[in-house]
């Protein structure tokens, strides 16, 4: 076992399931001193990852806030893990702070209502526009912002325009945030995960015909694994990627390059 992440303290947003949950197994692999694992609607979904984390013999902590809130579940959200550190750590600091939580609804724009598009756009972008600026003064110098995007900013996806762009936004937030948070040796990056195989697309991929278009549009042709992009990130978490800031890191598998 490699350890990048000794000593680190990880916040991952959406960590329950899918690539969050992944990622946070990455990071304990990389021996990370303590992950919070955040989450809405899931709790034994997030005690199972906790439980996943301690199994690799490091310290997890559940902490659930409902990002369709905003600003508010940010603040929430900040607070419970604060404390959560201070107690387990020492400290109320953060070196590694993971906005994966996301909602990906296929709305094309004729049957995006209103409150579909506050919904995507608060959870994918407000909520993580805020938690960056609640952790902001308590991340430690070399700290890491992770921002999951979508290969969706790249590749038209007519089926998700409100989606797509939310991402965007987080993208161009990745670029806007780098030049401040360089001052102390924190990057902010982005990654870009392609069609992944979590409880996000199962229904849709259900349908072999579906899934065929799918591996067909990754030059490995096949779907990728909550594991192909959480190494991605662990790799940015780490302190072989502190040259890189303000980037958004392809792992879509080569899709449609
Ligand atoms: N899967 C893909 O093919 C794919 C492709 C490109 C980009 N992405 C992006 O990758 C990220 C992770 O996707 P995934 O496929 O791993 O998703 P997933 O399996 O559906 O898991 C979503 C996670 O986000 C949390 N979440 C959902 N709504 C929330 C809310 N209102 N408040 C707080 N947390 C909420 C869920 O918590 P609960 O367990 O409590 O519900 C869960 O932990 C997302 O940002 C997604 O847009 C995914």
């Amino acid at each position: 076992m490699s350890r990048r992440l000794a000593d680190k303290t990880a916040l991952i947003t959406g960590s329950s399931r899918g690539i969050g949950r992944a990622t946070a197994l990455a990071f304990a692999k990389e021996g990370a001193a303590l992950i919070g694992v955040h989450y809405t609607a899931n709790p034994e979904a997030a005690e199972a990852t906790v439980r996943d984390v301690e199994a690799l013999g490091v310290k997890a902590v559940a902490v659930r806030a409902d990002l369709r809130q905003g600003k508010d579940a940010a603040d929430s959200l900040w607070a419970q893990f604060s404390e959560a550190a201070q107690s387990h750590t020492g400290a109320a600091a953060l070196d590694i702070l993971v906005n994966n939580a996301g909602i990906a609804p296929a709305l094309p724009l004729k049957d995006t209502s209103e409150a579909a598009f506050d919904e995507v756009m608060t959870i994918n972008y407000k909520a993580p526009f805020f938690l960056i600026q609640a952790v902001a003064d308590h991340l430690r110098n070399n700290g890491r912002i992770i921002n999951i995007s979508t290969g969706f900013t790249r590749i038209a996806a007519p089926t998700h325009p409100a989606y797509a762009a939310s991402k965007g936004a987080l993208e161009t937030l990745t670029l806007a945030l780098a030049p401040e948070f360089a001052t102390r040796g924190i990057t902010v990056n982005a990654v870009m995960p392609g069609v992944t195989e979590t409880d996000m697309n199962a229904a849709w991929l259900a349908s072999p015909d579906v899934r065929a278009g799918a591996e067909a549009l990754s030059v490995f042709s096949r779907v990728g694994t909550a594991a192909d992009v959480a190494d991605v990130i662990a790799f940015l978490a780490s302190n072989d990627a502190r040259w890189t800031t303000g980037q958004i890191i392809d792992a879509t598998g080569g899709a449609r390059i």
